[in-house]
């Protein structure tokens, strides 16, 4: 075995332990996508990496979609000068999955940290697996057959709370999405499908569909299933997408804070 994994919390993160040109030549990347399943968040320190290393590494674990990034490598910023969608990327503030509104959700995500903020931008993940697995049965049992209508209009909300009519019907041009409350994923774990996107429980009314939604988010979000990330240079952190959430944690917006970002396609549809 030449790969050490070490658990950071109980329940999500683990530092895994390898060095570069094993992680590049792919021989440990079945038992890192194993890890990454259950753990939700693995992160590899002290690994000094140019983009073209990270991109590889990426391409070992999966398959690296076209839409995003220049050869693979998308800025994180929240400075329009350097990512011109930079406001939308406010959104990343609120505890959100990435590509929910895809059919297929991203797989996961790298993210490597290029320049730090002074103050603040650390990332915190949540295990939305172990989440789901210790609801009471009755619960689970409740939440079976609930649909939540998803909306990228709804994440705006967070960013820009009083949008005016134009803003609105800009964003309700984007489709919509019902998703399951509880992914069933293929290999029959289950975990929460919620976040930024999350608008409405179908055929419920309007109060008892928000709070069932902050209810359930502060039962995910608890610290028990929560990574909290500070970030070093050097570190290479890679999420799983499909069983997790995760936020930034605020930072001024024009302290330079930015993040060189590599998606993985998604590999399961979700109806
Ligand atoms: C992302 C994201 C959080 C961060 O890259 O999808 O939400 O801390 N990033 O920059
Ligand atoms: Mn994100």
């Amino acid at each position: 075995m030449t790969l050490e994994a070490i658990n950071l919390t109980p329940r999500i993160g683990s530092e895994i332990k390898i060095d570069l040109d094993t992680l590049l030549a792919g021989t440990e990347a079945k038992a890192i996508r194993e890890i990454l399943s259950y753990r939700g968040v693995v992160i590899f320190r002290n690994l000094p990496l140019t983009d073209e290393h990270q991109v590889a590494i990426a391409k070992t674990l999966g398959v690296i979609p076209e839409n995003e990034g220049v050869g693979g490598i998308y800025k994180i910023s929240l400075d329009k000068s350097v990512n011109a969608r930079a406001d939308y990327l406010k959104g990343s503030m609120m505890w959100h999955s990435d590509g929910s509104l895809q059919r297929y959700p991203n797989l996961g995500a790298l993210l490597r940290p290029i320049k730090l903020s002074p103050t603040g931008g650390d990332t915190e993940f949540c295990n939305t697996y172990a989440a789901y697995d210790d609801l009471p049965e009755e619960e689970k049992a409740s939440y079976e057959n609930l649909r939540v209508v998803h909306s990228a209009e709804h994440s705006q909300y967070y960013v820009t709370p009083e949008m005016s009519y134009e803003e609105v019907k800009m964003w309700q041009q984007m489709p919509t999405k019902s998703l399951p409350l509880v992914w069933t994923h293929q290999t029959g774990r289950k975990s929460l499908l919620l976040g930024a996107t999350a608008d409405y429980v179908e055929g419920y009314t309007v109060e008892k569909s928000r709070a069932l939604l902050a209810k359930l988010r502060d039962w995910a979000t608890q610290p028990q299933y929560v990574y909290h990330h500070q970030w070093q240079l050097n570190d290479l952190l890679i999420w799983d997408n499909t069983g997790t959430m995760h936020r930034a944690l605020p930072y001024d917006l024009d302290s330079g804070r930015l993040m060189h970002r590599t998606i993985l396609e998604g590999e399961e549809p979700l109806n």
